[in-house]
């Protein structure tokens, strides 16, 4: 199956036994439609000769890092901004100790350092004692909390004689954890609820409270959720904005209204996203007439709205919440006594009013930019159009679905990916 079709995998190959058999990973990666250019550093020539990854990939092996002419014209930067995804395999030992300390000595260094939001991948191949020595142990660990992405290593005999895990991972296992990055159908089979858009809490026939919430935001991660597979269902407040494709969407106006219409939905759901700017407050009684001013001053009686999120997180205590917090002020504090105030999976926070202008603004903006909180961990998502934004939420919100489905899957967090812009 072609997997990996179009996507560009920058391949580092470096000095480990196991550099031989990055020969056929890379035929492999080809067969599942990527395109692959490889980096070799100088002890993987020592090992195998850049003609034969020249032959399998059917492009120059880049090998210097200020060798401009060997580097085909491609320098690390324009290099790391080819790949839409960095493999490092085999990964060896002293490989994973330069990485940790983020050098820039050789090329294949500056290009992992250089690639910024271009999730990389490390492939460990090394003997069992290499590997289980508390150094590499270490680097393991810091690497995958950089979000680096660990594949492998398996368990077995050994090229030095020993048994023991330092085997390289095979290339059917690791173009599949790959292709789960770019994943389209990572929530295939899931049920994603998503609100969006204000409400509009009446105080009489023609007035009424709301917010300036435009609801881009939740269509646009109800269409990522449709392209990543998901069923979805989308509970929208007063907007002029199109279904997107494939979407199941209820309208609703009032908070109490997008309370009941949710409460029920969440029944079937694995997944609430909830974008929507829920009115905190209503009008304690909307009146049936047209309110008539006069010169004196008036006052609103208000009642607070239940809190849709928190309640929906209460009664399905399984389904996975993701909240979002439009702040002005202490975004990130904000965000984590959110995290548990609502006892929800993940906030995604992002600024508003004054201080949105250095991001493009939240409200209204087809722009924005969004800082993950989980516990025990987070992620920036740079500023993006609103979609690929949503793109990218929903791929992070289906890792940590995962993980929390199922919590012993990987208990260091190790899967937690930079996502590229
Ligand atoms: O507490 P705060 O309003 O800042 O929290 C924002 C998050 O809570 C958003 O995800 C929003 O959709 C949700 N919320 C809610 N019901 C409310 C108020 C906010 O579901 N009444």
């Amino acid at each position: 199956m072609q997997v990996l079709t179009n996507k560009r995998v920058l391949l580092g190959v470096t000095g480990s036994i196991a550099a031989y058999k990055a020969a056929d990973l890379v035929r492999r990666l080809r067969e599942a439609g990527a395109e692959v250019r490889v980096v070799m550093t100088r002890g993987a020539t020592e090992f195998v000769t850049p003609m034969t990854f020249q032959a399998l990939s059917g492009k120059p092996v880049h090998l210097h890092l200020l060798d401009t002419e060997a580097e085909a014209g491609m320098g690390h930067i324009e290099l790391a901004r080819w790949a839409d995804v960095i493999l490092v395999a085999p990964a060896s030992a002293d490989f994973l100790a330069r990485l940790t300390q983020g050098r820039a000595d050789d090329l294949l260094a500056a290009v992992c350092l250089a690639g910024g939001r271009t999730p990389l991948a490390v492939a460990p191949a090394m003997n069992a004692q290499m590997w289980a020595s508390a150094a590499t142990q270490e680097n393991v660990r810091l690497l995958g909390q950089r979000g680096v992405l660990r594949l492998g290593p398996d368990e077995g005999e050994q090229a030095c004689g020993e048994v023991g895990a330092g085997r390289l991972l095979s290339a059917e296992a690791m173009i599949l954890q790959l292709a789960q990055l770019f994943a389209p159908g990572s929530l295939s089979g899931r049920t994603v609820l998503v609100s969006a858009g204000p409400t509009r809490e009446a105080i009489d026939p023609v007035r009424y409270l709301s917010n300036h919430s435009s609801g881009k935001m939740g269509f646009s991660i109800a269409a990522a959720a449709v392209e990543a597979g998901a069923r979805v269902v989308l509970v929208a407040g007063p907007v002029v904005l199109p279904t997107p494709d494939r979407v199941e969407r209820t309208d609703v106006i009032s908070a109490m209204e997008m309370h009941d219409v949710i409460l029920n939905q969440a029944k079937e759901a694995d997944i609430f996203i909830s974008t929507a700017a829920v009115a905190d407050y209503r009008p304690a009684l909307a009146l049936d007439e047209k309110l008539k001013k006069d010169d004196s001053r008036l006052k609103l009686d208000l009642l607070p709205n239940p809190d849709i999120l928190a309640a929906v997180k209460q009664q399905f205590p399984r389904l996975f919440c993701v909240g979002f917090a439009a702040e002005t002020q202490h975004l990130a504090d904000y965000a984590q006594q959110k995290l548990h105030k609502k006892g929800i999976d993940m906030v995604a926070a992002n600024w508003v009013g004054p201080a949105a202008k250095a991001t493009g603004g939240a409200f209204g903006s087809d722009e924005n930019a969004l800082h993950l909180f989980w516990c025990g961990g987070e992620l920036e998502l740079e500023q993006a159009s609103k979609d690929k934004l949503a793109r990218q939420l929903v791929s992070v919100i289906a890792q940590r679905y995962v993980l929390h489905e199922r919590p012993d899957s990987d208990s260091e967090g190790n899967k937690v990916i930079n996502i590229k812009r």
